[in-house]
């Protein structure tokens, strides 16, 4: 029987729902409580406790906290790149004193360790763009990049000052094919595939050149799950970590459908999420991550498109 007990602030997210399903797999469904600002249903609902929790409610999380005791919270709930700049005072609140009270409680109560995701928004326009390393200069120009670059320093701050075991990666653009993104710049690369299925074409709304670093959701999950389970002294990095899978532009990534779906076609209607994107690294140096605690990603590009495209089909032959 595991002792860990994990609670999991946005369960409801693209990330949080399948996180939600593997550390289930690994600590037991009844020692993984989701929770999340709207009521949560589906597989997560189903298969073990969940709870309505808006992280900026203190008392609310207090209750939580008190009721199930957690060791380790994941920390996921946040408003991402796009909707925030549609939102900047909303996601600063959310995004950094949801921070704050997760950081505060697991300093309070002791917690073993807390998970909390930032973004390769960190980086900016004068940032190295290829190959971005884990240490530079960085100048986001987002609210959802700013948060994220604070919420880094203060991560390492409550590491360093209060001896929290707090740990984190850099997202790329995270892809899969069990639950829907909510409001980011790299979307657009789920909803391709969609859409390609569906309808045999996409119109885009990134420029067909724009490079992005993405991550395919095993390749996320397999992340996470790894540094949380390294020994606490293999990890030097206490703000959050670079992590690469692949890099590709809207033009390849319509390539490698047409592998599968000869005549899909794409055009490009390129909007406000252009200007993210283009202050966004292209390919990121995950060095550190691979030294420190033996990251590797398993997906390419092709590798992917074929494995979302089967996992999509199957899906679509289940409802009918
Ligand atoms: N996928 C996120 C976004 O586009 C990046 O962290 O906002």
């Amino acid at each position: 029987m595991s002792t860990e007990r994990i609670l999991i602030i946005g369960s409801g997210g693209q990330l949080g729902t399948e996180l939600c399903e593997s550390l289930r797999g690994i600590y037991g469904d009844a020692n993984v409580i989701a929770s999340d600002v709207r009521p949560l249903s589906g597989s997560v609902a189903e298969s073990g406790p969940s709870e309505v929790l808006d992280i900026l409610d203190k008392n609310r999380f207090t209750e939580i906290l008190d009721q199930y005791k957690p060791t380790q919270i994941y920390h996921l709930a946040a408003l991402l790149s796009a909707t925030a700049e549609k939102n900047p005072k909303l996601g600063w609140t959310l995004n950094m004193d949801g921070l704050f009270h997760v950081l505060d409680a697991a300093k309070e109560r002791n917690l073993a360790k807390v998970y909390w995701p930032s973004s390769i928004a960190v980086f900016g326009p004068n940032t190295p763009r290829v190959q971005t390393p884990q240490h530079c200069v960085m100048d986001p120009n987002t609210i959802y990049g700013i948060t994220k670059l604070a919420g880094e320093r203060y991560c390492e701050y409550y590491f360093e000052k209060h001896g929290v075991d707090v740990r984190s990666i850099r997202y790329p653009g995270l892809i899969g094919y069990k639950s829907a993104p909510g409001g980011g710049t790299t979307d657009y690369a789920v909803d391709i595939y969609h859409q390609a299925l569906e309808h045999g074409k996409y119109e885009c709304f990134l420029s067909s050149e724009t490079e992005l670093p993405m991550l395919y959701m095993p390749d996320a999950l397999r992340a996470t799950i790894s540094l949380m389970e390294a020994p606490a002294e293999q990890i030097q990095i206490r703000s959050s970590y670079n992590v690469a899978g692949m890099s590709f532009t809207p033009e390849q990534i319509a390539a490698s459908i047409r592998h599968d779906i000869p005549g899909f076609e794409i055009s490009y209607a390129p909007d406000y999420r252009q200007h993210i994107a283009d202050s966004w690294p292209k390919s990121i140096d995950d060095g550190k991550a691979r030294m420190d605690w033996g990251w590797k990603p398993e997906y390419d590009l092709q590798g992917m498109t074929d494995d979302m495209l089967m996992h999509l089909r199957e899906m679509k032959s289940q409802k009918v």
